[in-house]
């Protein structure tokens, strides 16, 4: 794996705005990414994880700019994101795409799975033509797993595991380096996701993908990733290799995601960290460090000084704890 990062994200700052009245003023800013650091090498899968609302998908999204960052750097293969022109934004699209949560939302209804494998092939110039354009349709659908034959269906006609394999065939289209997958598994049955997640970690050993790949839960990421980056209100509070967030977690509210996998044991884990209360609105986060009304270990410093991360016992570990 070279050392040089495909994608490099450095203070990422997304705030949206919140308005009101008659004539809309501006009255509050949701802080949704405030502030995040990562990068990702080729190859690397880098999980992000965190509760529902931290960031996660609006980190996504800003890295492939389908919105504006409020602030902050995205370099991608060495080129600054944020100063693409139209062009340089479709040849950036054909490069990084995007895997979505919910497979049914994120495919027309109306179109057969050909249409819509069909038309990025078309756009960015990969095959013309019916003929050729239906080989490589073919040959998508055999890759995902799909049965080619199916390339006349709706998407009605495909189960949610089905589903989620168009969308991928959808992302593979244009012979990307880099996906964003946002929750791909989240939506679908147990059963199925091991199937979903297998089939993501054997595209990118055949085709050197490089993933981001956002989960709610650290389980989904823990053989697929090579690093994880733990979120908690906008920010990345732990980051490391995937082995020592997981042997060896430093931070409170990781220790606590981390208490919430099922295992496979009567009576759980020994030291099980239960996380108490909400998640506080990234409208007002809470002063010093945002974790401490749920923090078990927190301390008076830990409402006054906000932690910033710095480096753990493992090289490429670090976390964003006062007591770590
Ligand atoms: N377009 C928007 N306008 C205003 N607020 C937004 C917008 N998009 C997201 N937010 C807010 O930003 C915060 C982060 O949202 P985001 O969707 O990135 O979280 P997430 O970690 O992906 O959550 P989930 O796990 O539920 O998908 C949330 O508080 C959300 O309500
Ligand atoms: S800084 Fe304080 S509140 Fe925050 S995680 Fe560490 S101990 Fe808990
Ligand atoms: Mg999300």
């Amino acid at each position: 794996m070279s050392a040089t990062p495909l994608l490099n994200v450095r203070g990422l700052v997304k705030h949206f705005p919140v308005k009101r009245g008659l004539i809309p003023k501006v009255v509050a800013q949701v802080k949704a990414v405030d502030g995040v650091d990562f990068q990702v090498l080729p190859g690397q899968a880098v999980g992000l994880v965190g509760e529902s609302g931290c960031g996660k998908t609006t980190t996504g999204r800003c890295v492939l700019r389908l919105i504006e960052p409020t602030a902050g750097e995205i370099t991608f293969d060495g080129q600054d994101v944020r100063a693409l022109d139209a062009a340089g934004l479709r040849a950036l699209r054909r490069r990084v795409q995007i895997i979505f949560q919910d497979p049914y939302g994120s495919l027309n209804p109306r179109r057969t799975i050909y249409e819509t494998l069909a038309e990025p092939i078309a756009f960015h110039g990969l095959a013309q033509g019916r003929a050729e354009l239906e080989a490589r349709v073919a040959a998508l659908l055999t890759r995902v797993g799909l049965d080619p034959d199916y390339m006349g269906r709706y998407p009605h006609e495909f189960s949610g595991g089905q589903r989620q394999r168009v969308g991928i065939a959808r992302a593979l289209a244009v012979e990307p380096d880099f996906i964003v997958c946002d929750e791909p598994v989240s939506a679908l049955d147990v059963s199925v996701q091991a199937q979903i997640l297998n089939l993501l970690a054997d595209l990118r050993r055949e085709l050197s993908l490089s993933y981001l790949f956002i989960a709610h839960d650290l389980a989904v990421v823990r053989h697929l990733c090579d690093v994880v980056a733990v979120m908690y209100l906008g920010r990345i509070v732990e980051v490391g290799p995937v082995d020592a967030i997981f042997r060896a977690p430093q931070h409170p509210y990781t220790r606590a995601l981390l208490s919430a996998v099922p295992v496979p044991r009567p009576g759980g884990r020994p030291d099980r960290v239960k996380l108490e209360g909400d998640v506080p609105t990234p409208l007002d986060p809470p002063p010093g460090c945002a974790f401490h009304p749920r923090c078990p270990i927190a301390g008076p410093e830990c409402s006054r000084t906000a932690p910033t991360l710095s480096p753990a016992a493992q090289a490429g570990h670090q976390v964003a704890c006062l007591k770590a």
